[in-house]
């Protein structure tokens, strides 16, 4: 079968997943039986573009990359439009991330079920406040919502945990789930400038629309509570997570730590005691010693403390636009495989 695939949102993560549908199109078909066409793709800044038989991928990415409107296949269709009337099977939700409401990523998603369409995503927004009801919808209609890339971008923890650790009890998870702050962390330790530093953060393609969301600790929390919700089986709400960003440190307390041998990291954690679940966000000083202490720039790690297994880490990229839109292939494949 061959997949057709709308993107909802053209910024960092859709163009890089573009590009690797483009640049592995041949290796996807041979290794994995895998064809596709991306049919639609909307976007607030660029416009929408539909084609039922296959858009024209490198004219949309050469348009953006001239910051231009799309110059073929362009309809006047919001996204919603495109979700309900295009012929795509599945449907990626890469538009912002809004942890307040989740909209419009919800409303996207909900759309994409009721018209018998697959949802990818790695907007935290429906992952964090909208999951149960979500998968229920999907459930109902044989449909997969699958969100990898919503927690450490394509390395995979949601998948690993629904995979090879099914059958293991997660009591805790803790560690950096955030790219942008520990790069952050990182190049204020080497010297730059905590603004200088945010600047390349954004441009590399780590940081949100509004890196506020970053340094303030709401993109880390949003994703302790997926895992809390998710890979846990807990039922928290975002407002149930205590949360601190880094923006409260300085040059100073980065030069104090290094001399006493110890290294600032945004920490998220959430564990289970009895009934209770306790969960958080907020800078640590860690002695050098510590493992967590040698994850550095846009890496991330967190280890899931598990009841057969005893501790599990993982480390990888946590942020960028090839790592998540690898995120977008993996789940894409699964459901390639299992859909
Ligand atoms: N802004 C996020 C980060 C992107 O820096 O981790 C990946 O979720």
């Amino acid at each position: 079968m061959k997949h057709r695939i709308a993107l909802i949102g053209f910024g960092n993560v859709g163009q890089g997943l573009a590009e690797i549908l483009l640049n592995k199109e041949k290796e996807l078909k041979k290794e994995y039986g895998y064809e596709y066409s991306v049919v639609g793709i909307s976007d607030v800044a660029w416009g929408t573009a539909y084609n039922p038989d296959g858009l024209d991928i490198p004219s949309l990415l050469a348009d953006v990359k001239e910051k231009q409107k799309f110059s073929k296949d362009a309809k006047n269709w919001d996204s919603l439009k495109l979700i309900k009337e295009s012929n795509a099977n599945v449907v990626c939700e890469l538009a912002f991330t809004n942890l307040e409401t989740g909209d419009p990523a919800i409303s996207h998603c909900k759309a994409a079920f009721e018209t018998g369409k697959h949802v990818v995503t790695s907007n935290k927004g429906p992952a964090a406040l909208a999951y149960r009801e979500l998968k229920e919808a999907a459930d109902k209609k044989g449909l997969k919502f699958l969100i990898e890339g919503t927690v450490m971008s394509g390395t995979p923890v949601i998948n690993l945990m629904e995979g090879p650790l099914a059958g293991c009890t997660i009591s805790a998870a803790r560690g950096i789930v955030n790219g942008t702050t520990n790069y952050i962390l990182t190049q204020m330790e080497g010297g730059m400038s905590y603004g200088d530093a945010l600047k390349k953060a954004q441009e590399l393609g780590y940081a949100e629309a509004d890196p506020t969301g970053d340094v303030e600790g709401y993109d880390a929390r949003g994703k302790v509570t997926i895992l809390a919700n998710v890979v846990m089986g807990t039922s928290l709400k975002i407002s149930d997570v205590a949360c601190q960003g880094i923006t409260k440190i300085t040059q100073e307390d980065i030069a104090t730590a290094k001399a006493e041998n110890c290294r600032w990291k945004l920490i998220g954690s959430v564990k289970k005691e009895g009934e209770k679940i306790i969960a958080s966000v907020a800078p640590e000083k860690l002695p050098l010693t510590h493992p967590l202490a040698g994850v550095m720039g846009a890496t991330n790690a967190i280890t899931f403390s598990t009841d057969l297994l005893g501790d599990v880490s993982i480390v990888g990229p946590g942020a960028g636009r090839t790592q998540t839109g690898f995120s977008i292939l993996t789940d894409l494949l699964h459901i390639h495989r299992n859909g």
